[in-house]
């Protein structure tokens, strides 16, 4: 009899399963995507088309107008909800309400970490290492997707030359092609091997297009930017993000050829859907739609949500331009229900992408959202990504790493900072879950060794006198100094890129007590160290290096990690060297300022280690060939130091001259390759390079290889190569 019952009620569900799918064939898995989705608008009103376009920012205090909100189908996704419990809270309400059963899809700026907060993404992208930052984004991605999201506002792959800026923490840095490289690894990172995963999250390669360009590095000052400067600088990102999949993109503040982007059909369908091929959601970011009305661009929200519409803007965030106007619009025959449908399309089918439809919880299991939040492996992954990350950049008579034996002060305002190490980007990351430098050195040094003085952040107070005296009984002292994250993020500039003068007198009057002085300097972008340097014999850069920082910079203090990162944002030497950055255009003289040392403080690509690696022998496999053929380039790397030790082998061009009349860039990284070595081994690197690694902007706006006398450079950073000259037919 029981069989009977259970086969009864199974025959039940399938026939229920059955109707739904006949009546909801949405629902039907079987199909293809743009069917489901098609199906279901078929069934759709305008209104509720309307409501997939509004991106609702939520909040607890305004719960119950969100929900009003919803339960008249005028919300389609969200950001700002977090955990489990809240969104399964409101997702429960959104299905209750909603005639067709249409899931809310959560989104967050997740962006380098969830809670495991990792190293910033300007960090990061030091490593080199897309491999490891992939593996960072998935775990960003397991902890996001596990909190109930479903979609993350990265990458950042806007390309920043001047640190003035604060979302210059954000990047991947100054130059394109390792910008692209990082754009590919987070996307892959972050969406996994497919989106319908409950541990993968969509990503969204941001801001399309050119918001690094304002006016001397002042957020928001938009500066008006060449095609040619699209095309060379800022465009090559997304467009290897959009080739790696990423299913969204976000249009950026600033503004093209007069008009801001979320206005700017070039930019919203010629160049991204035309010419970049992107069919997935494209939405605005931050009140875009009202923000025009503040920038003398528009009258009203309704004008905004009409040219937003036609420059292709599937959603709007946060300003309800859409959500207000559009059914009137459509009445009035101001915007058409093709042009409505079409944008609620891609809403929808985000939502199909990741699994909503199927499964409408699918990224609400709380066990899951408890096991994975500061995992262990999420931990130590982090931990390695940290390590990758900082910056070598003094290391007089080796004294690093840290000799055995003797005490060991650790001092300075970031002593035991935790809220700083965390970035400014830090999604829901906690200042208790950082690793402090205190609590690293500690872990990893011994706490019999250490011993420990802060102080407060601008160095004045009496505080001082403990550190002094305290670093005065150690043997050694690590000074740690830096930039918090109070100046650096979003709409937070900085007009000198100095640390507090308080911080220099307290490092000078620790160097006077004849030390090992150790600085481990800490900050969100490239910052002046020209007064540091004379006061340390060694300097570890760490950036805001997230949860696992202290640990990190004390494994690789100790050696047990060797320092390997490469900057990828050129150092200045003082502020008024910005903008500065390595590939310029040649100038038809090379000359310096008059008034300050050569070159910058610390060049593109720099980064020592504890080892030093020697180049040679460095060949093409031809002195000629033809525009169209690829060349092998061959360079041997020894280690001559102790360590095994990871080098990362840079390779650029150089075009000295070809038969485009544009003026080149000095040179440009076209490839690089991570190698570990043991002390003593030597390898030999092969690069293959493409015509596209020649290829250059025709003054007709064509990218081409032609034929001309180049020079490829391989070497440890961008100053420092071996040259061979090839010519191209
Ligand atoms: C912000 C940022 C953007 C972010 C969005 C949502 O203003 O420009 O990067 O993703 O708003 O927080």
């Amino acid at each position: 009899m029981k069989h009977k019952v259970i086969l009864a009620a199974a025959l039940a569900l399938l026939f229920c399963g059955g109707v739904q799918a006949q009546k909801r064939p949405w629902l039907n898995k079987s199909l293809p995507i743009s069917d489901r989705v098609n199906a279901l608008l078929d069934q759709m009103t305008v209104e509720e088309m309307i409501g997939e376009t509004v991106l609702h920012s939520y909040s607890v205090e305004k719960d119950s107008d969100f929900r009003a909100l919803v339960s008249k189908n005028k919300v389609g996704a969200v950001l700002k909800a977090n955990g489990v419990i809240q969104i399964k809270s409101l997702q429960d309400y959104a299905l209750a309400h909603s005639r067709l059963g249409i899931p809310l899809m959560f989104h967050e700026d997740v962006i380098h970490g969830y809670r495991t907060v990792a190293p910033i993404p300007l960090a990061q992208a030091c490593s080199w290492d897309t491999a490891m930052v992939r593996r960072t984004a998935a775990v960003a991605a397991r902890e996001a997707a596990a909190s109930g999201l479903s979609l993350t506002y990265a990458p950042m792959l806007d390309v920043c030359v001047d640190p003035r800026w604060g979302r210059v923490t954000e990047t991947s840095g100054e130059d394109p092609f390792l910008s692209s490289a990082m754009g590919e690894a987070l996307v892959k990172g972050f969406q996994g091997s497919s989106l319908s995963l409950a541990n993968t999250v969509m990503a969204c390669s941001k801001h399309f297009v050119g918001y690094a360009s304002v006016t001397a590095g002042h957020d928001y000052l938009g500066e008006e930017f060449s095609q040619r400067q699209l095309f060379e600088r800022y465009l090559p990102s997304h467009d290897a993000a959009i080739r790696a999949g990423v299913g969204s993109v976000m249009c950026s503040y600033t503004m093209y050829n007069g008009q801001p982007v979320t206005f700017s059909k070039y930019i919203g369908k010629d160049l991204l859907r035309d010419t970049l091929g992107f069919k997935g959601l494209y939405m605005t970011d931050w009140t875009t739609c009202s923000n025009a009305l503040r920038q003398g661009a528009s009258p009203n929200k309704r004008f905004s949500a009409t040219k937003s519409l036609e420059a292709g803007i599937d959603m709007d965030m946060a300003s309800n331009a859409y959500r207000d106007n559009l059914l009137a619009l459509y009445k009035e025959g101001k915007v058409s229900l093709g042009q409505i449908r079409n944008a609620a399309y891609r809403c929808l089918e985000a939502k199909f992408k990741v699994g909503l439809f199927d499964n409408p919880y699918l990224y609400l299991d709380p066990k899951r959202e408890k096991r994975e939040i500061l995992s262990e492996q999420n931990k130590q992954e982090t931990l390695e990504m940290t390590v990758e990350s900082m910056l070598l950049l003094k290391n007089d008579n080796s004294v690093l790493p840290l000799a055995d034996g003797g005490t060991i002060a650790v001092v300075g305002p970031f002593a035991e900072e935790k809220d700083a190490l965390l970035g400014v980007w830090r999604a829901k990351g906690k200042p208790e879950d950082v690793t402090s430098m205190a609590e690293g050195m500690s872990k990893v040094f011994g706490k019999g060794r250490v011993k420990i003085a802060s102080c407060d952040y601008k160095a004045l107070t009496d505080s001082v006198e403990t550190v002094v005296n305290t670093a005065k009984s150690a043997d050694a002292v690590i000074v740690c100094i830096g930039q918090n994250s109070k100046n650096i993020g979003e709409a937070n500039c900085v007009s000198t890129l100095e640390i507090e003068k308080g911080q220099i007198d307290m490092l000078r009057r620790i160097k006077a007590l004849g030390k090992t002085t150790i600085v481990v300097m800490f900050g969100g972008r490239p910052l002046i160290t020209k007064d540091v340097l004379p006061e340390c014999d060694a300097l570890l850069y760490a950036w805001h290096p997230g949860v696992m920082g202290g640990e990190a910079a004390a494994l690789l203090l100790k050696g047990e990690r060797v320092p390997s990162a490469k900057t990828c944002q050129t150092f200045p030497r003082t502020v008024g060297q910005v903008p500065i950055y390595y590939n310029t255009y040649r100038p038809m003289n090379y000359i310096e300022y008059t008034d300050v040392e050569k070159g910058p403080q610390f060049p593109f690509g720099f980064g020592l280690s504890y080892n030093t690696y020697e180049y040679s022998d460095l060949k093409l496999n031809t002195g000629k060939v033809k525009t169209t053929d690829n060349i092998t380039v061959s360079v041997k790397v020894k280690n001559t130091g102790k360590y095994e030790g990871r080098e990362i082998v840079q390779l650029y061009v150089k075009h000295i001259y070809d038969a485009s009349t544009v003026i080149p860039k000095e040179k440009e990284l076209q490839a690089f390759r991570s190698i570990v070595l043991k002390p003593g081994e030597e390898q030999e690197v092969k690069f293959t390079l493409t015509p596209e690694a020649f290829k250059v902007l025709t003054e007709n706006m064509q990218w081409k290889t032609e034929p001309g006398l180049y020079e490829v450079q391989v070497g440890r950073n961008s100053a420092d190569v071996m040259t061979q000259r090839l010519t191209l037919e």
